[in-house]
């Protein structure tokens, strides 16, 4: 028998939203009658804008000719995506991006957890708890951890623990490591990061020699005066990488389209202590893994950055925030402590009567018939919270706000 590798071992038993699946599954088994409606994973729902649908049908349709066949593109994306990415996400809000440091690919998800590829597998790693679990669980699969101990924690790993006293912002490490996962507009609490605390961030980042690798997947749906980017802080071109995605601003959950932002400046070290530039090793590693993503998706992203294409994303992000405004004064009338929903699609609640997360779950499905997300399952500082996703049609959250009020309110 071949050995497998250990280190998937020590992971809990499924992947968070698996798991979420499989008990709604078996509700909906038990309950057939029952009309359940999904608040758990964040997956958009609102169908393709005219304008990618536009550009996806013109491009099926230049392949479908001798001329504008493509075959491979390059791996880290056509040039036209990655100009307009540049000037549309960065130049736009005065934050130089070259196009040859933007890499894409098929999502967040992805990035996030294969970036820790590029890194030497004894690197230490600091994390926020809760934390989209991605980030831990690959660190886990690559050997960069102890066991999980009894709160799920992994040894080697620092959490930085989010706390409604912190505002659920991290505090510093204690120590110097070398890569520290930060995600502002927050997944899964949905609050952001003023300012001041990722200048405190760059700046420890900097004096410590570690990298930033910063998810701001949720970026479109910030509504309040603060940074979107990490590189809107002076420093950062020098201790950061950023995630971005597609996906819930674009409806490309099912499409895939994201990318990755890895400035040239950018150093790590070999074992002898010389700088390495990180682009030549992620770009080494893209164009071994990689043979990127396909050319409609492409222009169907590319068309978002028209004029057309940006009324649509700015129509599709007030929708769903008007949902987050909904659910947030909806829970908060009916006695809940909620936080976020204001600068991403997320509300963070605090389960009522002392309830652990799941004890919550289980309730919430069986006297409100509504999914949402577990907080325990993002982290052990997140039990006795509870996550409701704003991705959903309208009249499907307030049904959902209708029941939590009269099951709970
Ligand atoms: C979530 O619900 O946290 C996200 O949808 C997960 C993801 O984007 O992978």
């Amino acid at each position: 028998m071949a050995r497998v590798n250990d280190h998937y071992l020590k992971l809990a038993a499924g992947y968070l939203f698996p798991e979420i699946g499989r008990r709604m599954e078996a509700f909906t088994t038990a309950h057939p009658e029952a009309d359940v409606i999904k608040l758990g994973i964040g997956d958009v729902v609102l169908p393709l804008s005219a304008s990618v649908r536009e550009a996806m049908h013109k491009a099926i349709d230049e392949m479908a000719t001798v001329e504008g066949f493509r075959g491979y593109g390059p791996s880290e994306g056509y040039e036209f995506l990655r100009e307009a990415i540049a000037e549309h996400d960065f130049g736009s809000r005065g934050v130089r991006i070259d196009p040859g440091e933007i890499y894409a690919s098929d999502g967040s998800k992805c990035d996030s957890a294969n970036i820790q590829e590029i890194f030497d597998e004894k690197a230490t790693l600091a994390v926020s708890d809760p934390v989209y679990p991605v980030y831990v669980d690959t660190n886990v699969m690559a050997g960069r951890t102890g066991e999980p101990d009894e709160a799920g924690r992994y040894g080697g790993i620092e959490y930085l623990p989010c706390t409604e006293e912190s505002g659920f912002l991290p505090s510093l490490p204690e120590r110097p490591v070398d890569l520290v996962y930060l995600c502002s507009p927050n997944n899964p609490t949905g609050t952001v990061a003023p300012r001041a605390e990722l200048e405190k961030w760059v700046e420890w980042a900097r004096a410590n020699e570690s990298i930033l690798l910063f998810d701001a997947a949720y970026e479109r749906f910030i509504s309040e005066d603060v940074p979107h980017s990490i590189f809107e802080i002076e420093g950062a071109r020098e201790c950061a990488i950023e995630f971005r995605s597609f996906s819930k601003t674009a409806g490309f959950t099912g499409i895939r389209c994201a990318y990755i932002v890895i400035p040239e400046e950018l150093r790590g070290r070999d074992d002898k202590g010389a700088p390495v530039p990180v682009s030549q090793l992620w770009s080494r590693r893209t164009n071994t893994k990689f043979n990127g993503i396909s050319y409609p998706v492409q222009r169907g992203a590319e068309a978002i950055y028209s004029e057309a294409g940006c009324k649509e994303v700015e129509a599709n992000v007030e929708y769903y925030m008007t949902n987050a405004r909904l659910i947030r004064e909806g829970l908060d009338a009916a006695g809940f402590t909620t936080f976020g929903g204001v600068n991403a699609p997320y509300v963070w609640l605090k389960t009522p009567s002392g309830l652990d997360s799941w004890a919550f779950f289980d309730q919430l499905l069986e006297r409100a018939n509504v999914v949402g997300t577990p907080g325990s399952g993002f982290g052990s500082c997140g039990e006795g919270y509870f996550r409701l996703s704003a991705f959903g049609f309208r009249e499907k959250v307030e049904e959902a706000l209708d029941r939590i009020t009269k099951a709970f309110g």
